[in-house]
């Protein structure tokens, strides 16, 4: 089969971790390498489609032909993604946080003498994706991601209808040579009314399948 050509249609990504700062010197973050939305970038852009990259903190050069915006947390995050609206297409591979400091400290938080703990108040952050899924300009097809070390399917569908997202691609975390630091993956890629398994394969490889499914659906 060949790759289904994109050109003319417009790609919005977003890819890797937030980070979620505590004071100027500490953060809350998670393990997202960035690969896996960098690949669909990479891939998307390749196959001729205008691409928008918004990345989180990654180590990771921009791939070629694509747009990339850097930002840092998930506010940032947020203000990126909307600007990069209209789109045919939005596919969240980024881990955002779920939850943010209430307020970062202007200064190093220090330990008190006999101090034993530290509580910090997290408060819920905006869901990028739902608030794509629900914009007047929401876009042809909306895809997320679900990283779950158990029921993956269960929640993953759940995330489906709550988000109101036309994709969901649901991975297990925790298991060795997939998943967030690895150059693998398998996903289960889950509608409406199908599941399809995609891999084990290279980030890449997958991203090339999983847009040839964006294309089929678009067509
Ligand atoms: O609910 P959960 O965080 O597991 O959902 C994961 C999906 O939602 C991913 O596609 C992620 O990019 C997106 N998400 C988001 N904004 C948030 C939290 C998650 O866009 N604040």
């Amino acid at each position: 089969m060949t790759a289904a050509s994109l050109a003319g249609l417009r790609i919005l990504v977003s890819a890797g971790p937030t980070y979620e700062d505590i004071d100027p010197a500490r953060f809350l973050g998670n393990r997202s390498s960035g690969k896996m939305g960098f690949a669909i970038a990479a891939e998307a852009a390749q196959r001729g489609a205008d691409v928008v990259l918004v990345a989180g903190p990654v180590h990771l050069p921009s791939p070629a032909q694509v747009r990339r915006v850097n930002v840092r947390s998930a506010a940032q995050m947020l203000v990126a993604v909307m600007k990069g609206l209209p789109c045919d297409v939005y596919i969240g591979a980024a881990a955002v946080a779920d939850f943010t400091p209430r307020s970062c400290s202007p200064g190093k938080i220090k330990k008190q003498p006999g101090q034993d703990t530290l509580v910090l108040e997290l408060v819920q952050t905006r869901d990028i994706l739902a608030e794509v899924a629900a914009h007047a300009q929401r876009p042809r097809l909306v895809v997320g991601f679900a990283a779950e070390t158990d029921n993956v399917a269960g929640y993953a569908r759940g995330k489906l209808q709550r988000k109101r997202l036309d994709l969901i691609c649901a991975n297990q975390v925790g298991v060795a040579g997939t998943g967030f630091e690895s150059d693998d993956n398998a996903l289960l890629v889950i509608d409406a009314d199908d599941e399809r398994a995609l891999g084990p394969a290279p980030k890449r490889a997958l991203a090339g399948q999983l847009l040839d499914l964006i294309a089929e659906r678009l067509a």
